[in-house]
């Protein structure tokens, strides 16, 4: 496939994520391959969970959240392109070869706390990834997730306060 990913890349969506989890040690260009995917199939698991509120303001910032992610994820491939020289196009969910679905996660406080916690810890994520690289527009785009990744985990706060105990 034109992403040209290494043999040891994840194939599902769970193994994706702890996969991304240790980069804040350092990451390759071949790594920011696989997050860059990861990014894309964030927003299908935002919008996946957005379906299954009915709450108005809950919803919206799921969506939010999702719509972000995509964009995080077209900020890795403007990165990978400055690093390789080529283009890396983000894929259509159908097509992310990372992407399996994951058993449907209902929409609760706790949930959105647990969540919360994650996104907060991108910020920490993203400034270990960013140390890996030395150009300065790469290390910009890398960081700039990061920093959004922190407004990921308020806004599943800001959920969190909508739903019951
Ligand atoms: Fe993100
Ligand atoms: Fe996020």
């Amino acid at each position: 496939m034109a992403w040209n990913l290494p043999a040891n890349a994840p194939k599902t969506t769970g193994d994706a994520f702890a996969y991304v989890g240790n980069l804040v040690n350092g990451a390759t260009v071949d790594d920011l391959k696989i997050l860059a995917l990861v990014e894309a199939l964030g927003m299908e698991l935002y919008e996946d969970l957005a379906t299954r509120t009915d709450h108005p303001e809950v919803k919206a910032l799921l969506i939010a959240n999702g719509r972000e992610e995509m964009v995080h994820a077209h900020r890795i491939s403007q990165a990978l392109e400055i690093l390789t020289g080529e283009p890396f196009p983000i894929p259509p969910i159908a097509d992310n070869p990372l992407y399996t679905a994951l058993p449907p996660m209902p929409v609760t406080k706790s949930g959105l706390t647990g969540l919360a916690a994650g996104e907060l810890a991108g910020e920490q994520l993203y400034d270990g990834i960013a140390a890996s690289f030395d150009h300065p527009d790469v290390i910009a785009l890398l960081k700039q997730n990061g920093r959004e990744e922190v407004e990921h985990g308020q806004r599943l706060q800001q959920a969190s306060a909508y739903l019951p105990d």
